[in-house]
C-alpha cells in the first residue's frame, strides 16, 4: 500500500473501543477459551415475530427497491405518530428522518452543520462515538465531566460555563450509555432554561434507550420539556434498543425542516435510503403492539438489581445504581495501584479491563473509552446465568489483586 494513502481526517478517530474488546473476546473464544462478555451494546432478545414478518409481507408485496433518500413516506408518517403519542411532540413528515441507525443519524446531523472549529458540548461520560463524529466533521468536543456525586449528569451552570460563542450543539443522552443516568423533567427544564438565554446553541438529544426504564421513572425529552426549544432540537431515536433490532439499522430523528433537508443531503451522497425490508419493519415496530416493552424493561430491571448486589459485594468496586438503559458503570478507583499476580501494576482502568479479560476472562469496557475514569463498563444485555458467572469471576479476579 502506498504511503499517504489514508487520509488525515482518520488519524484523530479510533474504531468503537467496544466494537474493539467484543472482537478480541470473540478472538479468545475461538480460540477455545471459555470467555464472558459484558461488552454487548446490543438486547439479548430476538426481534418480535409481528415485526420479522412484516419484512417478509414487504418483500413479498415487492417493496425491494430504492426509496426516497431519508425515508418512505409510510415511515415517516408512523414516526410522526410516535413523537406524538410517546413524546407530545408534533413534526410533520418533512420534519422527520429516517437513516441507517441513530448512529448515522447524528453523523448525517454534525456533518451537515459543523464548520470547521464549532464547538460541540458533550457531557462525560459519554457513548463513544459522540466526539469521533465531532472529530471527522471538523468540530471541536468539548468534554464536561459529569461526576458521580452529580449523577453523572450535566449540571445547568456546567453547562453554562462550557457554552462559547462557537459553540453550536449540546449532545445529550437520556437514558445514558454507559451510565444508566436518566434526566428527570425538572432536570431537563434546569438546562432548558440556560438554553433560552444561548439561543445560537442547538441540541441534539439521543433519546434510543427511552423504553428501557427503571423504577416506574417516566421518560422526557427536552423539546417536550421546553417547547421554545422545538425549533432547534434533533430529537434522535430508533428501533435498536426497544425493539431488539440492532442488525435491522433503522434511526430516525425529528427536528427543524432546514436541518432535515441538510441531513438528507449527506445521506443521498453515501448511503442513500436505508433498506426498504427495514423501513417497512419499523413501520410495524412503531405501529404494532407495544405490550412486551414493559416486561422487557422489568428483566432488564431484575439483573440490574442482581447485579448490582453482586458487585457492590466486591471489596474495591462501588457502583451508582442505572436509572434505565442496559449498562452498569462501576467505579474502580480503589483498585487503581494495586498489582496483577504476575507484580503487573493495575495503571487505570484500561489496565484493569485487560487484567479481567486475562484473568476473569471477562470482556468488559474501560471507563477511558466513555471519557471518565476509573471506571468500566458492563452490559446486562445477557442472560442472569451469565451476569452472575462473570461478575463471580470479576470478583475471585479482583480478590486475586495484590
Ligand atoms: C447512546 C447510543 N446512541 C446510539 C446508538 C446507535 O444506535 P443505532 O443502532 O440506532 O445506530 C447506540 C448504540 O450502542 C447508543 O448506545
Amino acid at each position: 500500500m502506498s504511503v499517504g494513502l489514508i487520509a488525515p481526517r482518520l488519524d484523530v478517530i479510533k474504531p468503537s473501543p467496544s466494537m474493539a474488546v467484543t472482537a478480541r473476546a470473540i478472538e479468545m473464544r475461538v480460540a477455545g477459551i471459555d470467555v464472558v462478555s459484558l461488552s454487548a451494546g446490543e438486547p439479548d432478545f430476538a426481534t418480535p415475530p409481528h415485526i420479522v414478518e412484516a419484512a417478509y409481507e414487504a418483500m413479498r408485496r415487492g417493496e425491494t427497491r430504492y426509496t426516497a433518500v431519508d425515508g418512505t413516506a409510510a415511515l415517516k408518517k408512523a414516526v410522526a405518530g410516535k413523537f406524538r403519542r410517546e413524546n407530545g411532540l408534533d413534526y410533520g413528515p418533512s420534519q422527520i428522518s429516517v437513516a441507517g441507525g441513530a448512529k448515522q443519524i447524528i453523523y448525517n446531523a454534525l456533518l451537515a452543520t459543523l464548520a470547521s472549529g464549532d464547538e460541540v458540548i458533550v457531557p462525560a461520560p459519554y457513548w463513544v462515538s459522540y466526539t469521533d463524529i465531532v472529530l471527522l466533521g471538523e468540530g471541536k468536543p468539548v468534554v464536561v465531566a459529569c461526576t458521580e456525586a452529580e449523577g453523572f449528569k450535566l449540571a445547568p451552570q456546567a453547562l453554562r460555563a462550557a457554552i462559547t460563542g462557537r459553540t453550536k450543539w449540546l449532545l445529550l443522552n437520556t437514558p445514558s450509555n454507559p451510565t444508566g443516568a436518566v434526566y428527570s423533567r425538572d432536570e431537563l427544564a434546569g438546562l432548558a432554561a440556560v438554553l433560552l438565554d444561548h439561543p445560537h446553541v442547538h441540541v441534539l438529544t439521543d433519546d434510543i434507550y427511552e423504553h428501557i426504564l427503571f423504577d416506574g421513572r417516566s421518560f422526557h425529552t427536552i423539546a417536550g420539556v421546553e417547547p421554545r426549544l422545538k425549533d432547534r432540537t434533533l430529537t434522535v431515536n430508533g428501533v435498536s434498543k426497544a425493539y431488539a433490532m440492532t442488525g435491522w439499522r433503522i434511526g430516525y430523528a425529528g427536528g427543524p425542516e432546514p436541518l432535515i433537508r441538510a441531513m438528507a443531503t449527506v445521506q443521498s451522497q453515501s448511503t442513500s435510503n436505508p433498506s426498504s425490508i427495514s423501513q417497512a419493519a419499523t413501520i410495524a415496530a412503531l405501529e404494532g403492539p407495544q405490550d412486551f416493552l414493559r416486561p422487557q424493561a422489568l428483566e432488564f430491571q431484575a439483573r440490574r438489581d442482581r447485579a448490582l448486589q453482586l458487585l457492590r459485594a466486591i471489596p474495591g468496586l462501588t457502583c451508582q445504581t442505572p436509572e434505565g438503559a442496559f449498562y452498569l458503570y462501576p467505579n474502580c478507583s480503589a483498585l487503581i495501584g494495586r498489582r496483577r499476580p504476575d507484580g503487573t501494576q493495575i495503571g487505570s482502568d484500561d489496565d484493569l479491563s485487560l487484567y479481567l479479560l486475562d484473568q476473569a476472562r471477562v470482556a468488559v469496557v474501560q471507563g477511558s473509552a466513555y471519557g471518565l475514569s476509573p471506571h468500566f463498563r458492563i452490559s446486562i444485555a445477557t442472560s442472569m446465568d451469565l451476569i452472575e458467572k462473570a461478575i463471580g469471576r470479576i470478583g475471585e479476579a479482583v480478590e486475586a489483586l495484590r
